[in-house]
């Protein structure tokens, strides 16, 4: 009993633990990092830019032996499933396959919050969603803003008062930067010119990733966001009870969500 006690003052004591699960280099996990977690991210892939603790595992089969040992899970799943390019072309979407429904399972089943993140078009329930236009701070110096609308299903309050796309503000209609593809370069037929890798660095707030993982990543202000709403349900969960379990369902989009 005595000690049950002292585990859990122990546990008071220590920052919350984040599983960010599909982590790539790390672009969501930097902002759960600055919302106050300690951070520890899985992928397939080797990601040698990865800035926190790392390991390289099939991101459900780690989720099914480790997931109890954390305080909250982010995943993210490939979006080549659900995203616009489906459309085109030879591109089939059924080659990929479509894990947002068994990684909900998985976590469901687990009982910790959780967020899972994905690009317009994917089954996620009840999103909400960020765009760069949400963070001043998401721009070139010249005032070129990042578009990238991403959904993130919350099993947490969260309030969206105040955070509504503010495309062109400013009333110039300069052109925005879109990271996708490859930075840089020119297309000589439609006299566009692309922005290189330094204005994608600056808009997704990220330094230390190549064009090909700024390209997948999350942009940390928007898990800034979002961590900072998760860090005080993970923190009232742990005043409360040592094993807590899901307060809340994703709710509408916006305003509190509960
Ligand atoms: C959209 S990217 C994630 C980007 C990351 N959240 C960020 O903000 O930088 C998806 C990642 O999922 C990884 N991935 C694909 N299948 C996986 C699996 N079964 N288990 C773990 N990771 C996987 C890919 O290697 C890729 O890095
Ligand atoms: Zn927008």
């Amino acid at each position: 009993m005595c000690q049950a006690r002292f585990a859990h003052q122990a546990r008071l004591q220590s920052k919350p633990r984040l599983l960010d699960l599909f982590c790539g280099a790390g672009g969501a996990g930097m902002g759960y990092y600055r919302a106050g977690f300690d951070v520890v991210g899985v992928d397939i892939s080797p990601q040698k830019h990865y800035p926190f603790e790392f390991h390289q595992e099939d991101a459900l089969e780690y989720l099914r032996l480790h997931g109890h040992e954390f305080d909250a899970v982010h995943a993210s799943p490939p979006c080549q499933r659900y995203s616009v390019c489906r459309t085109i072309g030879t591109y089939n979407p059924q080659e990929y396959p479509d894990l947002v429904g068994p990684i909900r399972d998985l976590l469901a089943g687990i009982g910790k919050p959780f967020v899972i993140e994905n690009v317009p078009g994917a089954p996620l329930l009840c999103p909400v969603t960020l765009c760069g236009s949400m963070f001043p701070e998401l721009c070139t110096p010249e005032g070129n803003q990042l578009r990238r609308h991403r959904l993130f299903e919350c099993w947490f309050p969260i309030c969206m008062d105040g955070m509504e796309c503010r495309h062109n503000v400013t009333g110039r209609r300069l052109p925005t930067v879109g990271v996708y593809g490859h930075s840089g370069g020119s297309s000589n037929r439609d006299g566009v010119k692309f922005f290189g890798i330094e204005a994608w660095r600056q808009v997704m707030g990220i330094d230390w990733m190549t064009s090909n993982e700024l390209s997948q990543a999350i942009p940390p202000a928007y898990t800034k966001f979002i961590g900072d709403w998760l860090i005080r349900a993970v923190e009232g969960s742990r005043l409360t009870d040592p094993t807590p379990s899901l307060a809340a369902k994703p709710g509408r989009r916006g305003r509190w969500q509960t």
